[in-house]
């Protein structure tokens, strides 16, 4: 992430869980990481992989999880594994030290709001501006571990009948919304009870509310816009027989589409193609629902994903606005008179959510805004429960 690649990128695939937690509990800190650095270093360090081994020690020592001569031993050692050998001295001296000022620098942490909420101080400032009531609780939330949370595939089984099977393997879960289910301690998909079979997926309880909200009717003409890796495509066709196209522009993504449909027993038509250019794949007959998730900053998934806090440049929200304004104009063109859109994104920024949509119905009078019931006009919050998401339901007329 220092040279900014992302985690998923830069994390082997088959990455150990402890050295997962290390590198995501650093990432989730790195604000108060970053701070100790400045304090603890009498000159700038310009070295990706030391800067990296002192900012995942810091992280070891203030959790507390090892002996603190156990992290000072071991983040020693790593300086030679890493070809680094001469920042041995520097990186003892650095953590020692840490260990000794640890009181004095936990109190400075605290009049640094990018160290106390470890968030960038643009992020920080544009919820406070957004949510002048909730804004600290939304920093905090992004900054807790997110729960895991199923959707079971009721073409298969009922939900009650797999919390059954969970609880006969000794899994500890609860129903969670109205089709979801919360494990208690995550765990590998494969070693979930009928995973490989397709009787469940791995879906964030706030992403479960898509289908029910699209009212959707056997035999529809539906369009998933941005569907990748299609999770959501797949909770629609779990809930009615439809005549489904879902779209990504990326090819790589767009094959996750095809396996995740695979494993579930469901099947679409999948294109990849530019959702926002309907010349280019669209026949002509217009849809009774259109899907549109956009791509968005992410910034109500932090949690799952805590290297975007520090890789998003505020003026990058400007240029995801533009993209979800460009979708919104071209998919609405294929939309029936009387048919449903729902707009969602995985993110509290209102520029992306509330102001995008009030945008759009100042532009399209043939649009309107329906109820969904859901708390916050749409601006669902991470929570114990869920991720941060929003959603906004527009029917043409
Ligand atoms: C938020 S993700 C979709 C998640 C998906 N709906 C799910 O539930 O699994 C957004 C997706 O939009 C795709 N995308 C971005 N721009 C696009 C465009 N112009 N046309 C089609 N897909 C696009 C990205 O490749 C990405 O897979």
């Amino acid at each position: 992430m220092l040279d900014g690649a992302s985690l998923s990128e830069a994390l082997p695939a088959d990455r150990h869980p402890a050295g997962q937690d290390l590198v995501y509990g650093t990432l989730r800190e790195y604000g108060r990481g970053d701070a100790w650095l400045a304090q603890l270093l009498r000159r700038p360090l310009n070295d990706v992989a030391v800067r990296a081994l002192l900012l995942c020690a810091l992280h070891a020592l203030r959790s507390e999880r090892r002996a603190a001569h156990t992290v000072v031993d071991q983040a020693v050692r790593a300086c030679a594994q890493l070809g680094h050998a001469a920042a041995k001295g520097l990186v003892n001296a650095v953590l020692r030290n840490a260990l000794r000022r640890r009181a004095a620098l936990e109190q400075a942490l605290e009049r640094d709001e990018a160290a106390r909420y470890a968030h960038p101080r643009w992020w920080i400032e544009r919820l406070r501006r957004d949510y002048p009531d909730v804004w600290a609780q939304i920093l905090e939330a992004g900054n807790g571990h997110p729960p895991m949370t199923l959707r079971v595939n009721r073409r298969r089984l009922s939900r009650e009948a797999y919390l059954q099977r969970l609880r006969e393997a000794g899994i500890e879960a609860c129903a969670v919304g109205d089709y979801g289910i919360r494990l208690a301690r995550p765990r590998p998909v494969h070693a979930l009870p009928g995973f490989d079979e397709g009787d469940v997926s791995v879906q964030d309880a706030a992403a479960q509310y898509a289908a029910p909200l699209l009212d959707l009717e056997p035999g529809q003409r539906v369009l998933d816009a941005c569907a990748a890796p299609g999770g959501k495509t797949a909770q629609l066709l779990e809930t009615a027989d439809l005549d489904l196209l879902a779209l990504d522009r990326d090819p790589a993504r767009a094959g996750r589409i095809e396996q995740n449909l695979r494993r579930l027993h469901l099947h679409a038509e999948v294109r990849v193609a530019d959702a926002g250019e309907p010349e280019a794949w669209w026949d002509g007959r217009p849809y009774d629902r259109v899907l549109l998730d956009v791509p968005c900053t992410g910034s109500g998934v932090v949690r799952r994903h805590p290297d975007i806090k520090w890789l998003r440049r505020e003026s990058d929200i400007a240029g995801f606005a533009a993209q979800q304004r460009r979708l919104l104009n071209a998919l609405w063109r294929v939309l029936r008179r009387g048919g449903k859109l729902l707009y969602i994104t995985c993110s509290v920024f209102a520029e992306e959510n509330r102001l995008q949509i009030a945008d759009f119905l100042a532009r399209h009078t043939d649009a309107r805004p329906l109820p969904t019931a859901l708390p916050r006009e749409g601006q669902l919050l991470p929570n114990d429960e869920h991720d941060g998401f929003y959603y906004a339901l527009l029917e043409k007329h």
